[in-house]
């Protein structure tokens, strides 16, 4: 019989930036939704810690940061061992920057560069290489922005770690013919620690220029992000812009 064609449900997802934010919100939907789940952070916070202590055998946690390869390879192995094989990842872990091109530094530049684009293509590689030994098919979310799409000041190397993931979406999909569905979900701003840069003028302007009259909430992404993991579509490649029209 020959194999199917699609890509089944994600079993055990990796969210990485999982303890707040945007993260824990799709760490918490996907745990609610039966799937077995792997967070990691910098910090663990409380939040995510109870969800581990309420779901042992459904969600595995760490201290891990991004940008130490070692330490997310060896989480990889950690989650591998007690939840099963990682056939899903979402790379949200990311940093903002609030400064003028001109007055940001090569070193912040770098770090910036390092975290929100470098080490999500290391951990990606590293789960593919894994996930292909196994002969197994799998789903591939990465969050990234509506700065990728529009201008923002004070947001040009965050914006351009956010384009060059879409654009390496776009080309992940074409290079995994099908084993593996990659896509981008790009949300609009919403209310988070990253985000509480923005002053309250900036904050309005955003509102003014979105039809849907306000900002984007964290609920209305996690929905998006479930189907790209776990429902049977055909959606490859693509980035889903969740602004509510704002960036149209
Ligand atoms: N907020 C917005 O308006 C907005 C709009 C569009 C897109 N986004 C994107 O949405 C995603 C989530 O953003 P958010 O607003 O929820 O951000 P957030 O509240 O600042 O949370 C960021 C998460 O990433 C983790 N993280 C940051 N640096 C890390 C590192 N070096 N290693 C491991 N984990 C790290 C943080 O934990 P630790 O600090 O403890 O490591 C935290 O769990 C990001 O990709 C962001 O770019 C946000």
């Amino acid at each position: 019989m020959s194999e199917s064609p699609l890509v089944p449900p994600s079993s055990v997802v990796l969210v990485s930036g999982g303890s707040r934010g945007l993260g824990l919100a799709i760490v918490s939907d996907l745990v609610g939704n039966g799937v077995k789940v792997a967070a990691f952070a910098r910090t663990v916070t409380p939040e995510l810690t109870a969800l581990a202590e309420k779901y042992p055998d459904q969600v595995h946690i760490g201290s891990v940061d991004v940008n130490d390869a070692k330490a997310t390879q060896a989480f990889v192995k950690e989650v591998e061992e007690k939840l099963g094989p990682i056939d899903g990842l979402v790379n949200n872990a990311a940093i903002g920057q609030d400064s003028l091109h001109v007055h940001t530094s090569a070193d912040q530049l770098a770090h910036i560069i390092q975290t929100n684009l470098t080490s999500p293509l290391v951990l990606t590689r590293f789960v593919l290489r894994r996930l292909l030994a196994k002969s197994l098919k799998g789903r591939i979310v990465n969050i990234t922005s509506i700065c990728a799409q529009r201008g923002f000041p004070g947001l040009v190397a965050y914006s351009a770690t956010k384009g060059g993931m879409d654009s390496a979406t776009r080309s992940l999909a074409r290079e995994l013919g099908g084993r593996v569905l990659a896509n981008s979900v790009a949300p609009g701003f919403f209310a988070s620690d990253m985000s509480a840069v923005l002053g309250q003028t900036q904050l309005d302007q955003i509102v003014r220029r979105t039809p849907t009259g306000h900002l984007t909430e964290p609920d209305e992404v996690v929905p998006v992000v479930r189907m790209l993991l776990l429902d049977n579509t055909n959606i490859n490649g693509q980035v889903l812009v969740l602004d509510g029209a704002a960036s149209i």
